[in-house]
Order: C-alpha cells, then sequence, then structure tokens
C-alpha cells in the first residue's frame, strides 16, 4: 500500500526482470515452435488450449485425458485449430511427460491432481501452465513452489484477472491512494440454485469411456457417481473446495494485489468462517451458505458465498468492492467504478465500466490471451510470469484457510511466513495436508 504510481509501475514490470531464471534446458528461440501439452482437456483444458494456439508458433503436440470422449473433442478441437497437425493422445500423464520435445504443459484436470502433474512436470523438465486452485491443500501447493524453484520452471497460474488490463489499473489507482486507507473489501459470488442444486443422481459403475481409478488418483477410492466425475467435482472435499476455492480464488487474488506490497507476505493472519450447506436438497459437500472474514495487516476482507439466493451487490452476482477512506471502488470483469466519499475523488472521475465485453467467452478473451502471451514471453525470457506459482500459492492458499477454519470450527491464527496455524487443534492441523492413496505420494 501507499506505493507511487511509479513505483508500481517499476515494481510490477521490474519484478520479472530482478527474478529471471536461468537459462531453460531447451532454449526457445523466437522463431522456434513451442511445443505444447495439455493434461485434463475438459472444458477448462480445451479453453485454454486453444488461446494458446492463437500464437503461431504454438503447436499442441499432445493431449491426456483418462475420459477418451473429452479426448477425442480436444484432438480434434487442436486438429481444427492447426492446419490439421495430429496430436499424439495419452491416458496416463506420465507417459505424457516423457516427451522429450514437449516445451510445456497446460494443466486442466480438477483440483486434486494440480499438485501431482505440476511436480512431475517441471521434474520432467517443463514449464508449467496450471488452472487455478493451484492446490488441494496448502502443503501442496508449498511443495509445488519448492520444485517449480529447484528446477528453474516457468509456472503460471489460471489466476487470468491479473492480465485483464482494467484489473491492472484498478490496481494501480488503489496502491497510488486514489481510495485514500484501504481498510476493507470485501468479495462475493451470489447464485440461487434453490431447491435441487445439482441433483443426486445414484452412484453407479464408471461409464466405460472413463478410467475412473486414473480420474481419482491420490483421491480416496470412491464409488463413480455423475456429480463427482464432470465439472461438478468442485463441490466435493476430495477434489476441491467449493467456492471459496473455485472463485473465490480469482477475487482474494486481486485484493492481494491490492492492498499488499509485493514485497509482504501476502497471507491473512486471522481467518474465521461461518457456513453450512443448509437447505439444498443435492449430493454436494460444500456449503451452500458461506461466510468468512480474513484479518490482514491493515485491513479486513469478507469473503461471501450464498447458493440460495442470487440478490446480487451493484447489479453484480460476484465482483469486489474496496473501501477507502476517499471513496469506494466496485471491481468485477467488466471494469470498475469509483464512488467518491470526499473531494479527492470527483465523480465519474474513475468509471470504467462495460469497457471490456471481449472479456466474456471465446478465445479472444482478453485476460486470457494477455495470460496467455506472459507465459509464452516467460518462457523465452526465463522471468517471473505475471500470475507466478508463489503468487498462485498464496491466493489459492487464502481460500483453503477459510476451509480450514469452516471444518475444523476453529477462529484461524496463521503465520504466513512458517505456514504454521498457532494454537490450533488436531483437526485444523490435519486440514492443512491429506494423505495420497497409494501408489500416490506427493514427491519430496
Ligand atoms: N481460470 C479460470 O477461470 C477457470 C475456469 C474454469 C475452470 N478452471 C479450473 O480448471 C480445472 C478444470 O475444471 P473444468 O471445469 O474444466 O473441469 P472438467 O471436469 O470439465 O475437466 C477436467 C478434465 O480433467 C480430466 N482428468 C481427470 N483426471 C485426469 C488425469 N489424471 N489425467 C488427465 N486428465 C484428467 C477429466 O476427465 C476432465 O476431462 C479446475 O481446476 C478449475 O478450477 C479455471
Amino acid at each position: 500500500m501507499g506505493q507511487t504510481r511509479r513505483q508500481f509501475l517499476a515494481s510490477s514490470a521490474g519484478a520479472a526482470a530482478a527474478s529471471s531464471l536461468p537459462a531453460t534446458l531447451r532454449p526457445a528461440g523466437a522463431n522456434d515452435r513451442i511445443r505444447i501439452g495439455v493434461i485434463g482437456a475438459g472444458g477448462q483444458g480445451r479453453y485454454d488450449m486453444s488461446v494458446f494456439q492463437r500464437n503461431k508458433n504454438v503447436e499442441v503436440a499432445a493431449i491426456c485425458d483418462v475420459h477418451s470422449g473429452h479426448l477425442k473433442e480436444t484432438v480434434d478441437r487442436a486438429q481444427a485449430n492447426q492446419a490439421g497437425t495430429q496430436p499424439q493422445t495419452f491416458g496416463d500423464y506420465r507417459r505424457l511427460l516423457e516427451m522429450k520435445d514437449i516445451d510445456a504443459v497446460i494443466i486442466g484436470t480438477p483440483d486434486h491432481w494440480h499438485a501431482l502433474t505440476c511436480i512431475n512436470a517441471c521434474q520432467a523438465g517443463k514449464d508449467v501452465y496450471v488452472e487455478k486452485p493451484l492446490s488441494l491443500t496448502i502443503a501442496e501447493g508449498r511443495r509445488m513452489v519448492d520444485v517449480a524453484r529447484s528446477t528453474n520452471r516457468v509456472v503460471q497460474v489460471g489466476t487470468q484477472q491479473r492480465s485483464g488490463p482494467h484489473f491492472r489499473r484498478a490496481v494501480e489507482l488503489i496502491r497510488n491512494g486514489k481510495l485514500g486507507k484501504v481498510t476493507f473489501a470485501r468479495c462475493w459470488t451470489y447464485e440461487n440454485n434453490y431447491p435441487n442444486g445439482i441433483g443426486n443422481p445414484p452412484d453407479s459403475d464408471p461409464p466405460p469411456e472413463l478410467d475412473w481409478d486414473m480420474w481419482l488418483g491420490p483421491a480416496p477410492k470412491a464409488a463413480w457417481n455423475p456429480n463427482r466425475s464432470e465439472r461438478t467435482f468442485r463441490w466435493f472435499w476430495d477434489y476441491s473446495g467449493g467456492k471459496i476455492t473455485d472463485w473465490g480464488t480469482h477475487l482474494i487474488d486481486i485484493v492481494h494485489w491490492a492492498l499488499i506490497p509485493d514485497d509482504a507476505i501476502a497471507a491473512p493472519k486471522v481467518v474465521s468462517a461461518h457456513g453450512a450447506k443448509i437447505l439444498l436438497r443435492d449430493n454436494r459437500e460444500t456449503p451452500d451458505t458461506l461466510e468468512v472474514v480474513f484479518e490482514y495487516p491493515g485491513f479486513f476482507l469478507a469473503y461471501s458465498s450464498r447458493e440460495l439466493n442470487a440478490r446480487p451487490i451493484e447489479s453484480r452476482n460476484y465482483g469486489i468492492e474496496f473501501f477507502g477512506t476517499d471513496g469506494t471502488m466496485f471491481l468485477d470483469r467488466d471494469g470498475f467504478e469509483v464512488y467518491p466519499e470526499t473531494a479527492g475523488v470527483k465523480e465519474g472521475e474513475f468509471t470504467w465500466r462495460t469497457a471490456y465485453m471481449n472479456f466474456h467467452g471465446g478465445p479472444q478473451n482478453e485476460h486470457n490471451v494477455n495470460h496467455v502471451k506472459n507465459f509464452l514471453e516467460c518462457m523465452q525470457s526465463r522471468k517471473r510470469p505475471v500470475s507466478d506459482i508463489e503468487i498462485g500459492h498464496r491466493s489459492t492458499s487464502a481460500s483453503h484457510l477459510g476451509n480450514v477454519a469452516l471444518r475444523s470450527q476453529q477462529r484461524i491464527v496463521w503465520d504466513g511466513a512458517t505456514e504454521t496455524l498457532h494454537s490450533a487443534t488436531s483437526e485444523a492441523k490435519a486440514l492443512l495436508n491429506r494423505p495420497y492413496r497409494k501408489p500416490w505420494v506427493l514427491p519430496a
């Protein structure tokens, strides 16, 4: 906080230069082809791939998915986008990582697979574009950062809002003190899925096109259920963390960027949470109502999630608000507005709303296009990308801490430097990590 505009621009543009990584094992020249592998070719993996393919020097050389239908759909899309060049296909990502001429991988698996696939990819000498949330637990995230560093890999996390020009401008205004001193921020995600939510289908045998055991991987053995294996895996604790890790991570990430200086540890000191699955009649495990309060040095953040009532704030069912002594900012993917509190900000002076209509859908989405471009540039320069793995780890960790507070019913006191809990119950401590189902182990 309190940086000048010049300092902000210098710190954000210069941070990468100051932290250049050693040269890649297989340095790619500016005109070289960059060969990409896709691990997890469902909704987001396929989408990310098509954004990568907007870059003429990218070739999708291999695709891995444990669902043969998803695999075929993504191969067809890849081929259509690259004049028929056929990617190799795999059902086991470890075989894809054995390909020596793959430079980087996109990881679009469910969250419980991010750690192993990312770590193994780094160890195989690949750079990584891994979707958010970075990890399933804080312990996994820290291990991922350590391995990325020890193997000198470029790892970009899919928190693409950091590459949205208006997000950067909004953060710049806040860091330059345009709102005065910001002591409170809130973010929210509201929907109404009452009464049946995602439904309650019975367990059954997995469909023949799905390798269910490989889909589960390190997660506990479980009977197949359609809600577990498709996009709705987000609402099961074994694979994800519910709305706060799925969406909250995007929003908390921007609050960290705006309110915490680059050289400080982006971690809350205290976290408390209330929430439950109160009414939804489906088989999800994560809450339909959740309120989390984070205490950071100098400010509080409230994250609110509702699945039972969609009344918006500022006409938006998700967003971020920053409350400062001189003004309030509303910010979402369409733009931002600043409402003056004092004469320090003039009415209408900072309104940038619906300026980014090309955010919506399709591979032209500017935030994603820039994010991928930044990753590809960093692969060449060996600089740290805008959503470097440490940044993604901290944003994801805040979401995890909300769930630790909720599930342990404890007010969490967190030491961000050592990533340990103070005077916590064993239940809370256990939630920082998780056992892996054999034969899978989190690499040391
Ligand atoms: N950045 C964003 O805005 C954004 C948006 C949506 C989703 N995501 C993230 O993308 C990830 C995937 O979400 P989704 O909605 O695309 O889910 P999805 O279910 O549509 O896709 C996941 C794919 O991974 C495959 N898979 C599972 N285990 C695998 C394994 N071991 N190896 C290879 N493939 C495997 C599945 O078969 C499926 O095709 C999640 O982590 C999610 O949070 C990010």
